[in-house]
């Protein structure tokens, strides 16, 4: 059969509420035109994030029953460290409320001021808290990713030339660990191939730094190596995402994605004096190590979640549905980073709407009208978010993992094309005011007078 099909039925449903365009309207004025300050009764299909909005299954439901809520020795912790060290490999495993929990702990722990972590893309929020030791993130993407329309199999990648070539300049001994975002969200959702990770090894093997994944879309990844690199069409995602981690000195992971849990994150380490630094830490904030933050039924969910996601089945639909959305659109004129990422579809809104300067937020003016004329809600990847630092002026239409159906998706097509015909009618926006770090969260905007 040639149909792809959602390899689940559902058993409990949420209603989704329309509203009018008057409504919408007036709840866009209410807001500042900010879609963070929409409530979500008013949001008719959500592709803010694909974290935390996974649609859980019936086993993740029945292992919350499950859940040992005991303070220490928790049965569902090692539920969990059962299942994280099949996959994983690493010797240790503490779990965190969420993915930046583990970041924080991980570069509190190895980043001193001076120090330099790089990555392909390093993600928000890893940024922010290796900024935060004093240490400095670099990005060191292959140079054809800054081309959104460069058609790569493996555009995650990291250039391994720019990495040896920072540790020449920079020295081993200022560069405390190297990250792999895998896949890279900040680039695209673009995967990165089993022969990169292998060859990032190797040159943070020669140096001596250790190599950590972030692995929030791990299963992802695995299924576009399967599906895209040679020598792996026969393995199982498991085994290609084992061999994944298998180059890894440890990990970060938010568990809100690739484990389809509404919360929770893992920190995993190789290292035994690094990982005795990292629990003491993690007491101080985040709890015992045996619950990290979480409830037991948490990690109940999030163990069920981890082994569920690399079924080829669900990968198979995930990344196909994913690329429906993109083909549909981009073959018929409206530009996206190419090619369609694994969790998430960029429309390139500079390349859309070439008559909003940056200054005026093209991305934001399209995740505007895009709420205004059919109620998606989407988010701005651009100036409104990083500011000068921006590198483009992208709208992310992030997919939750087995909510929508493809009805739902169909219509987003259909919504995005009619905006697409009237898209000379769109105008910039103006920045009223923001809080001076974070603005895309409390910004207050109004659109331009035509
Ligand atoms: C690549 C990447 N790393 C880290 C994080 C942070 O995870 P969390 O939202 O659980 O803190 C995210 C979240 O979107 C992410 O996409």
């Amino acid at each position: 059969m040639r149909t792809i099909i959602e390899p689940f039925r559902i058993k409990s449903v949420e209603p989704l509420r329309h509203t009018t365009r008057e409504e919408r309207e007036r709840f866009l004025e209410d807001a500042g035109y900010n879609l963070f300050l929409i409530a979500a009764r008013h949001i008719l299909i959500d592709l803010l994030t694909d974290s935390g909005t996974s649609a859980m299954s019936t086993e993740q439901w029945a292992a919350i029953m499950r859940g040992d809520e005991s303070y220490a020795g928790s049965e569902s912790f090692f539920r969990l460290k059962r299942v994280a060290d099949d996959l994983t490999g690493l010797r240790h495993m503490v779990p965190a409320h969420q993915g930046r929990a583990a970041e924080r702990i991980l570069f509190t722990v190895m980043c001193k001021p001076g120090h330099i972590v790089p990555s392909n893309t390093h993600f928000d929020t890893t940024r922010a808290n290796i900024e935060f030791t004093g240490a400095r993130a670099v990005d060191l993407p292959v140079p054809e990713a800054a081309d959104t329309q460069a058609q790569l199999a493996f555009k995650g990648n990291m250039d391994v030339a720019a990495l040896e070539k920072l540790i020449a300049i920079e020295g081993e001994d200022r560069i405390p660990l190297v990250m792999l975002t895998v896949t890279n969200n900040s680039g695209g959702g673009q995967p990165v191939s089993m022969a990169n990770i292998a060859a990032v090894q190797a040159v943070c093997a020669r140096h001596g730094i250790p190599l950590y994944l972030d692995a929030c879309r791990f299963a992802e990844n695995a299924w576009f190596i399967r599906t895209r690199e040679p020598g792996y069409t026969d393995w199982t995602p498991k085994r290609i995402a084992q061999k994944m981690f298998s180059y890894a000195d440890g990990c970060t992971f938010s568990a809100k994605k690739d484990a389809f849990a509404n919360i929770g994150g893992l920190l995993c380490s190789n290292d035994d004096r690094v990982f005795q630094q990292e629990t003491n830490l993690l007491i101080l904030t985040e709890g015992f190590p045996t619950y990290g933050g979480l409830a037991g039924r948490d990690l109940d969910a999030i163990a069920v979640g981890l082994e569920e996601v690399l079924d080829a089945d669900y990968l198979n639909y995930r990344i196909v549905s994913t690329g429906y959305l993109g083909r549909h659109i981009a073959d018929h004129g409206v530009p996206i980073v190419e090619p369609p990422g694994g969790h998430a579809i960029y429309i390139d809104a500079a390349r859309m709407l070439p008559h909003i300067p940056k200054e005026q937020f093209p991305a934001q003016a399209l995740a505007v009208e895009l709420y205004r004329h059919a109620g998606i809600r989407s988010v701005e990847i651009g100036t409104l978010m990083f500011g000068d630092a921006a590198q483009h002026e992208l709208l992310r239409l992030a997919i939750p993992r087995r909510v929508y159906t493809q009805s739902h998706i169909d219509y987003v097509v259909e919504a995005i094309l009619e905006v697409n015909e009237h898209k000379q009618n769109i105008r910039g926006m103006v920045l009223l005011e923001s809080a001076p770090s974070l603005r895309h969260f409390s910004a207050r905007l109004r659109p331009l007078a035509s």
